[in-house]
């Protein structure tokens, strides 16, 4: 049988990319073979077909193509930069989807500074949206690893986190409003710019974190802050990760809201970056004492420079004197800073990927749990098996660790892939087992979607397929993600088994 994808590139065009380049224009609805960017994920874990890829100009063009697409009943796929690290932007496999993309949406519609927002296309790139606002005298604070790539209405999909989260939350907490196009390919404006609006369920904040499976985020209304007067960023390294909770106590209290960042790094992952990348500069040698941990912290000040740098001083000192840090170093200029947050942003991955691989998981714990989670689940991973290395790092501050299992150093790079799914099982039950989340700030995709079904409490996942049902009764937005693609249908309403309590569910079985 010729499947879909090949026959498109046969003579003769597939009706359905002519009647896209309709709306469109020629030049942006192509065969997905043509497109092969857009048909392989930022891990690349997973490589999908697409029947085609089609880069509308506008909202009107998103419904219209939505509309085509819903007639037809193909899946839509929508893409933003194409960065999700669980696949949430690639399609399956089967050719039949079309591959929905809203980076030619890139328009800044709007900044109202007396009202401290912004209204910004769902394709702006992050990096865009943060120098628009900084031009105009305003901090975006919305920050993370894949800025220059990453765009807003991924970020709004993903309810994306990063590293400022603990002063300014994710990315729910800074939108006010959003202009979504529904599955039917209707136009929702809901571009509402209001700090308290209680008319009603609140949609804006269903389809944030929806991972496109609701409907397309096409714009967004966002919150504006003042930009800081003065930055300050220091190093400091610990002994145990009880000294980092204590050190983030201390600077909780001192700093308060002036805390901008609070991000760890464990000691074996601090020591991986100077073994596999000796080329880094690192703020202090590594140590082989695998307790060590080390802290970036940011603090953003609205007074001056000198305040800042006074009242960094003031509680390292005080963290120095009372033993929860070891060691501190404080940036002195911009450069110095910027390599602080290399070591963060850039080489802890770079340093993995040259280890041979890990295996990723995005964990959120209540942040007075993690040093016992920590223990508790090294014990359990070295029980099972023995020698894999744990390298975790990341937003304490908001109890969010991406806690990455690197082989034991004697097995093969072949080892992750046969014990993945073992050691993925280990984590995640002892992450619910403190009362923490399997899927913090990357979302689900495909990648945990099988792992919700375990961990996510029955009624819970009811409820969400109920939802789904109801925003998308056809079930053609990003099928496959952040739910089951093939819960067994319940023949007499068309819905899943996950609606009916009874039903036979892969929830039940585990
Ligand atoms: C980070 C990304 C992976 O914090 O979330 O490094
Ligand atoms: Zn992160």
């Amino acid at each position: 049988m010729t499947d879909i994808a090949e026959r498109s590139t046969a003579a003769t065009v597939d009706p359905l990319l002519a009647e896209l380049r309709q709306i469109v224009g020629e030049a942006y609805a192509v065969p997905g073979v043509e497109a092969p960017d857009a048909l392989i994920d930022q891990r690349s874990r997973y490589v999908g077909r697409a029947r085609a890829v089609v880069r509308p100009g506008s909202v009107d063009e998103v419904a219209a193509v939505v509309r085509l697409l819903a007639r037809e009943e193909v899946p839509i796929v929508p893409q933003g930069g194409h960065t999700s690290l669980v696949g949430g932007a690639t399609p399956d496999d089967s050719g039949r989807a079309v591959v929905l993309s809203l980076k030619r949406l890139d328009r800044v519609r709007a900044i109202d500074l007396d009202n401290d927002t912004i209204t910004v296309e769902a394709g702006v790139v992050l990096r865009r949206l943060q120098d628009t606002a900084r031009d105009a005298g305003r901090l975006f604070p919305l920050s993370l690893g894949a800025e220059d790539s990453c765009t807003i209405g991924g970020n709004l999909g993903s309810n994306a986190g990063g590293v400022q989260v603990l002063r300014y939350g994710n990315a729910r907490d800074l939108t006010l409003g959003l202009e979504v196009v529904t599955p039917s390919g209707e136009i929702w404006h809901g571009l509402r710019g209001l700090r308290k609006d209680n008319s009603g369920y609140d949609l804006r904040d269903l389809y944030i974190g929806s991972e496109g499976t609701l409907g397309i985020i096409t714009a967004a209304t966002l919150k504006l802050y003042p930009l800081p007067v003065a930055q300050r960023t220091a190093f400091v390294k610990l002994d145990s990760s009880e000294s980092v909770l204590a050190l983030f106590r201390l600077a909780q209290a001192d700093f308060g809201a002036s805390l901008t960042a609070f991000e760890a790094i464990s000691g074996p992952a601090y020591a991986l970056v100077q073994q596999r990348m000796p080329e880094e500069r690192v703020p202090f040698p590594a140590e082989p004492n695998a307790e060590r941990w080390y802290v970036l912290l940011e603090i953003s000040d609205n007074e001056s420079d000198h305040h800042a740098a006074e009242r960094m001083e003031h509680v390292l000192e005080a963290a120095l004197r009372d033993g929860a840090a070891l060691d501190a170093l404080v940036a002195q200029s911009l450069a110095h800073s910027q390599g602080f947050w290399r070591l963060r942003q850039y080489a802890l991955g770079r340093a993995q990927a040259c280890d041979g691989g890990i295996v990723p998981h995005d964990i959120s714990l209540p942040v007075s749990a993690l040093p016992d989670f920590l223990r508790r689940n090294e014990a359990h991973l070295q029980s099972r098996l023995p020698g894999v290395r744990v390298f975790a790092y990341g937003h304490i501050g908001d109890g969010n660790l991406h806690y990455h299992i690197g082989r034991p150093i004697d097995q093969p790079a072949t080892y992750l892939a046969t014990h993945g799914a073992e050691i993925t099982q280990i984590v995640h039950d002892d992450v619910v087992g403190f009362g923490g989340s399997i899927a913090a700030e990357h979302g689900v995709g495909r990648s945990k979607r099988d792992a919700l079904l375990r961990h996510k409490s029955p009624i819970e996942l009811r409820l969400m397929q109920a939802i789904k049902h109801a925003l998308d009764p056809a079930g053609i937005m990003n099928p496959g993600q952040l739910l089951p693609l093939n819960a067994p249908a319940d023949g007499a309403t068309g819905r899943s088994a996950l609606l009916n309590p009874r039903g036979s569910s892969p929830i039940h079985s585990s």
